[in-house]
């Protein structure tokens, strides 16, 4: 027998990276190949980045730089390190990456994960292997299965992404050009991963995608089903007890997603649903294809839909151009609005963007200023909705046990981790739990009686 070669990953960036950093161990499991948690001892070492903010991108050849010395430090040992970088950095500048990290064996992007083996062979056999094209065949249908233990080591959540790419071209935006055209995957084969994954115990799936509202899969009856029908068919499947998708654009939101919402317990009342901006006049420079009220209208379409539904948003401050005025309009909307959560982030050019041509900018200065408010903003808003779930009874999602012993935590129906004094045994349940306090971000609290009528969720 062979000693298995040791691989550690390491991801950047968003949820579909997470996704596929799993995917990508499950495909090189097949060669052999375990986990390691240090990158020291590894045969292989894969960067799985983003390119989103310049920041993120950066980290890549800092971190390359810290593995040059690992790898030449295993060389003196007499092993063979290898290096790789995948994710979007590794789809926006394959060939720099080759020509500026030396240390690199292997550049693969987004789309050719299921090619791992190949190039890894070629780099063992010829030095260095680049593959960046959008191959004509689709990754999914090569990509293998994970394996029942690899399920179960990865906790009762698990992400499926659904749809790939972006057409939608904001101007700040890298997306298209990283993961490609937009892309949805059969239901069979959506429903198919998802038996899989309930089968080994998961409770909970998360339905992934660039644009994961422009979901236009082909059904069994050869038709494109919405996002919508497809939450439907997959909370009909017996094991699933929590359904969620991330992340969704503003001019997506159609009737059947409305619907799923008003309709399915399992799909969670909670949706990140990012505006970007409140200003309409930036809102046409980023190419959004939507105004700050169309933005308001679909909120309370989904309010009505739902009452207990809670939002979360991505803004950008700092927008080429962007005025006092127009920064205020997005200040007024969130408080309008009123999110659970929320995330900000300063403009940051992209090469290869149009906004990165766009010519008057906001100071560093000011940008700083704005996202400091909005920032300040948000938290009020998520403290008091997080305050708000002390003294009712919540369903909770149990997950782990937690640092503390003898607790176990989980999560509520808008992510919130909810901690109880409890045995393992609760792991995997949905239960109904009373909150007494919070600390920082979570709540504590305990196991209420379990009578189903006793289950309520927190009201909006
Ligand atoms: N596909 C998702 C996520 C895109 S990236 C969507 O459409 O919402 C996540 C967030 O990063 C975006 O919502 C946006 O707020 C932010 N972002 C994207 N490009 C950026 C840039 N060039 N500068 C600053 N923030 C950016
Ligand atoms: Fe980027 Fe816009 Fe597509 Fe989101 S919708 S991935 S922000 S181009
Ligand atoms: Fe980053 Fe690519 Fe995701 S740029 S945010 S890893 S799609």
């Amino acid at each position: 027998m062979t000693t298995p070669r040791k691989l550690h990953i390491k991801s950047y960036g968003c949820q579909m990276n997470v996704y596929d950093a799993q995917r990508m161990v499950d495909t090189l499991a097949g060669e052999g190949f375990v986990e390691t948690a240090s990158a020291d001892d590894a045969d292989l070492v894969i960067l799985n980045t983003c390119h989103i903010r310049e920041k993120a991108s950066e980290k890549v050849y800092s971190e390359l730089g810290r593995l040059r010395v690992a790898k030449d430090e295993a060389a003196r040992q007499g092993r063979d390190m290898k290096i790789a970088v995948a994710g979007c950095v590794a789809q926006a500048e394959g060939a720099e990456i080759i020509h500026r990290a030396p240390t690199v064996d292997i550049v693969v992007g987004p789309q050719s994960y299921h090619h791992l083996p190949q190039l890894l062979k070629r780099a063992m056999e010829n030095g260095r292997a680049l593959e960046t094209e959008f191959p004509v065949e689709d990754k999914f249908g090569f990509l293998p299965q994970p394996r029942p233990d690899a399920i179960r080591s990865r906790g009762i959540s698990a992400f499926v992404t659904v749809q790939e790419g972006c057409d939608k071209f904001c101007t700040f935006c890298v997306v298209p050009y990283t993961r490609g055209a937009e892309v949805s995957r059969p239901v069979a084969d959506i429903v198919n991963d998802v038996t899989q994954l309930t089968d080994n115990g998961v409770r909970e799936i998360t339905l992934i995608g660039q644009n994961v509202n422009a979901y236009h899969g082909e059904g069994p009856d050869g038709r494109a089903w919405s996002l919508g029908r497809l939450l439907q068919r997959l909370a009909a499947l017996p094991g699933v007890a929590r359904l969620r998708y991330s992340t969704s654009h503003p001019r997506d939101v159609d009737d059947e997603l409305i619907a799923a919402h008003r309709d399915l317990a399992e799909l969670m009342p909670f949706v990140h649903l990012p505006v970007q901006s409140g200003a309409d006049r930036i809102l046409a420079a980023m190419n959004r294809k939507h105004t700050a009220d169309d933005y308001r209208r679909v909120i309370d379409r989904l309010r009505t839909a739902r009452q207990d539904i809670a939002f979360s948003s991505d803004f950008i401050v700092g927008f080429p151009g962007e005025t006092r005025e127009e920064f205020s309009a997005t200040l007024a909307l969130v408080t309008q609005i009123g999110y659970a959560a929320a995330y900000s982030f300063k403009y940051s050019p992209r090469p290869g963007t149009p906004a990165a041509e766009m010519r008057e900018t906001v100071s560093a200065e000011e940008m700083d200023e704005r996202l400091g408010r909005l920032q300040e903003l948000i938290d009020s808003q998520q403290s008091a909705f997080n305050r708000a779930a002390i003294g009712t009874t919540v369903d909770v999602l149990f997950e782990r046990t937690a640092r503390n012993p003898g607790q176990i935590v989980g999560r509520t129906a808008y992510l919130q981790p909810a901690h109880v004094m409890a045995s393992p045994d609760i792991i995997g349940r949905v239960l109904p739990v009373r909150i007494d306090s919070l600390e920082r971000y979570s709540l504590i609290g305990e196991i209420a009686a379990q009578s189903p009528n006793l289950q309520t969720t927190i009201g909006a």
